[in-house]
């Protein structure tokens, strides 16, 4: 079989006008509610990742006629909240979390078994906690004895709604429950002490579902419906990112990024990087549906080492591997405490991340729940992605400010999030080529 590797030479740059592909975790949202709604939704932006045709596949094999006119360009004829049918086969959500998550939460108010399966990352992450609300809510979900997929579902009586507390940041935790809320009887809340990502709670806005926000605590009613409309998507944020800080760390650069997300829960990263020192500029403010969107203007800028604030963990929990990189090549230290959700991400982001700047000669330090970073220059080397397209887009990125070549193995798996990350970069001066190795 065949593996992709990036060559990298060094000393490159990222500079000009980009535009990044449509958000993942709205795509997802977008092809679910959609699906289960009535009436037909013509979704703009999506994008066609790995990931994602993994959920718009699985609602297919759930009877959900889906169009596409071109790759980002999707009509969905939803089936109601109670349409889908029994697939004929095991669900597989490929490499991602989300779509597995959000997707037993849907999966266990339906009136048929189903399996949800994963590759090899996805078959390793915990799934104890949506297993332990859904449980509470009177469903049937299995899974392997050591709380990792595959999942089995069962058909159970009429859910019943929860009240519940997040026991850890976690915005698919959080859209499961409610998901699963919309097929209880009565009301289910969740309540979280951080709050983390709000796609979902916006997409059931954007289709009509009762629902009740506030900062802490949403509920949604049972039994309600979902109206179609169209959804417009922007560009994912944690894929501009890579964009972000790889003209951050160029010399001279100027980067536009048009079309951005910018939700409020997902800006963490231009935060963390603006007190690093980031000449980071949001100009034409506007909204694409319930979402906020904006064109990013980037110039280089000298960065310094901080101690990353705790409030913005959540809100750039994608975005820790590049922002490493960030800090490798800032003047002095940065902290990161706090965030051992890295180690159950695509990879254990401490790690990998940690291995990966080892390899370049950075001074770097692992801690259980995060890493010290001392920034310096950055040699070449080889590094492994580990399977996680995040890891594999930071070291690439690095290149930028390395002395030598960087070489990327395993990099199949950008295409779960960044399909088109190859082309981009290099139209903004990435020197980056793709190798493919037989072993
Ligand atoms: C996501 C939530 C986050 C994030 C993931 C996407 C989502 O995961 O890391 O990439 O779309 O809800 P957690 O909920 O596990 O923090």
């Amino acid at each position: 079989m065949g593996t992709t590797n990036f060559y990298l030479e060094p000393n490159s740059v990222c500079s000009g006008i980009a535009t990044v592909p449509g958000d993942k975790s709205i795509s997802h949202r977008a092809v679910m509610l959609a699906s289960l709604a009535e009436g037909e939704s013509q979704v703009v932006g999506f994008l066609p990742s790995t990931d994602c045709e993994a959920t718009l596949k699985a609602f297919q094999s759930m009877g959900v006629k889906i169009d596409r006119f071109t790759e980002t360009n999707v009509r969905i004829q939803g089936v109601g909240i109670k349409g889908l049918r029994a697939p004929s086969d095991k669900l597989d959500m490929g490499n991602s979390g989300t779509a597995m998550r959000l997707m037993s939460g849907i999966l266990c108010g339906q009136q048929f078994d189903s399996i949800l399966v994963g590759d090899h990352s996805l078959s390793s992450r915990p799934m104890r906690r949506i297993q332990k609300p859904l449980l509470q809510m009177g469903a049937k979900l299995v899974t392997d004895e050591d709380g990792t997929p595959p999942l089995t579902i069962q058909v159970s009586s009429e859910l019943v709604g929860l009240n519940y507390v997040l026991p850890v940041p976690s915005a698919q935790v959080k859209s499961c429950v409610l998901l699963a809320g919309m097929y209880a009887k009565g009301k289910t809340c969740v309540e979280e002490k951080t709050p983390t990502r709000d796609h979902t709670e916006r997409m059931l806005q954007t289709l009509s579902y009762p629902i009740e926000v506030n900062r802490h605590n949403v509920c949604v009613e049972g039994g309600g419906k979902l109206l179609a409309s169209d959804i417009e998507i922007p560009g994912d944020i944690s894929s501009a990112a890579f964009l972000i800080v790889g003209a951050l760390i160029s010399n001279k650069a100027v980067l536009t990024i048009r079309n951005v997300g910018v939700n409020p829960t997902r800006d963490g990263v231009i935060q963390i990087l603006q007190l690093m020192g980031a000449n980071i500029q949001l100009t034409n403010p506007r909204t694409m549906g319930m979402e906020p969107v904006a064109d990013l203007i980037i110039h280089s800028s000298e960065l310094h080492g901080i101690e990353i604030p705790q409030a913005l963990i959540a809100n750039s929990i994608d975005e820790f591997p590049i922002i490493f990189i960030a800090a490798a090549c800032a003047e002095g230290v940065t902290t990161l405490k706090g965030a051992e959700e890295l180690r159950v991400k695509e990879s254990d982001r401490i790690a990998e991340m940690v291995k990966g700047l080892k390899v370049l000669g950075v001074d770097v330090d692992e801690k259980p729940d995060g890493l010290i970073v001392k920034g310096g220059e950055l040699n070449g080397g080889e590094i492994n992605s580990g399977g996680d397209h995040r890891i594999a887009m930071s070291f690439a990125i690095a290149s930028i400010k390395a002395k030598q070549a960087i070489t990327v193995l395993d990099t199949e798996n950008v295409m779960t999030s960044f399909p088109n990350f190859v082309e981009v970069l290099s139209k903004l001066g990435l020197k980056i080529t793709q190798q493919i190795s037989q072993h």
